[in-house]
């Protein structure tokens, strides 16, 4: 048994809007506050134009703030890009980078992920770093294989002491929003591979980094996802726009 805290993280992607960004926010703080996580640090990762409000509703609980993506560049003529200092200063402490959607529709390569979490390392917020094979390479046999290109990329230059601020998410592109998760054996097995890639990287800060599993867990599921091997919590979409499921993987851990 390990003594990492697990993370649970909401990525809320391109959901809500400022009345119902608020209601979300309130509906998990009540719902905590009732019954608080005992075992979780909790993460509400909302749109850029909602992160302060959020920051606000959750100011005073236990929970966190997180932005779903960052810029590589500290500041200047980027237009339409945020900068890892503005999301320091709405009160993030993390931010989601290389998510599978990023990469696909936006074009994100493995450097460019790893531009952005050492930006965010550089400037004090931890990166939730996603990887995960496309249907297609886990077909074709190569699950492994991408897995560990996009992590060793993506850690490529980061120190051991700085990797301890770094989460990771395995998120199998597959099951992103599927409604059916990878099954125990498939993220027991990609987790433990994360895992060993970590040991040979960091010998010493290996078995503080947490690994994460994303792809539809929802309430009925994440109990059983939560208690595999090396799954030390979830990054959450779907689900994590609907107070009482989102509250209830919380409860899961
Ligand atoms: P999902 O999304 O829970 O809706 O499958 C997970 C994610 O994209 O992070």
């Amino acid at each position: 048994m390990s003594n990492r805290i697990s993370l649970i993280a909401g990525n809320w992607k391109m959901n809500t809007e400022l009345a119902t960004a608020r209601a979300l926010a309130d509906g998990i703080v009540e719902r905590l506050r009732e019954a608080p996580p005992k075992h979780a640090e909790v993460v509400l990762c909302a749109p850029f134009p909602f992160l302060g409000l959020v920051g606000e509703r959750i100011e005073g609980t236990k929970l966190h703030l997180g932005a779903q993506t960052v810029s590589e560049e500290p500041s200047g003529a980027f237009t339409g890009e945020v900068s890892v200092a503005m999301l320091k200063s709405v009160g993030c402490e993390y931010v989601i980078v290389g998510h599978s959607e990023r990469r696909t529709m936006f074009a994100e390569s493995d450097r460019d992920v790893r531009e952005k979490a050492n930006a965010a390392l550089d400037g004090g917020l931890k990166p939730i770093i996603c990887i995960g094979e496309t249907k297609i390479e886990r077909e074709d046999g190569r699950a492994e294989a991408v897995i560990e290109r996009q992590l060793r990329t993506a850690l490529d230059g980061i120190y051991e002491f700085s990797a301890r601020s770094c989460v990771i998410a395995y998120e199998p592109v597959w099951a992103i929003g599927a409604g059916t998760p990878a099954t125990g054996a498939q993220i027991a097995e990609a987790h433990a591979h994360i895992r060993s890639i970590l040991q040979s990287l960091y010998p010493e800060a290996a078995e503080e980094i947490r690994v994460i599993y994303g792809g539809s867990v929802n309430a009925a599921n994440a109990r059983e996802i939560l208690a595999l091997d090396n799954v030390d919590g979830a990054l959450v979409g779907g689900a994590s726009i609907d107070a009482e499921a989102f509250v209830t993987i919380v409860q899961s851990v």
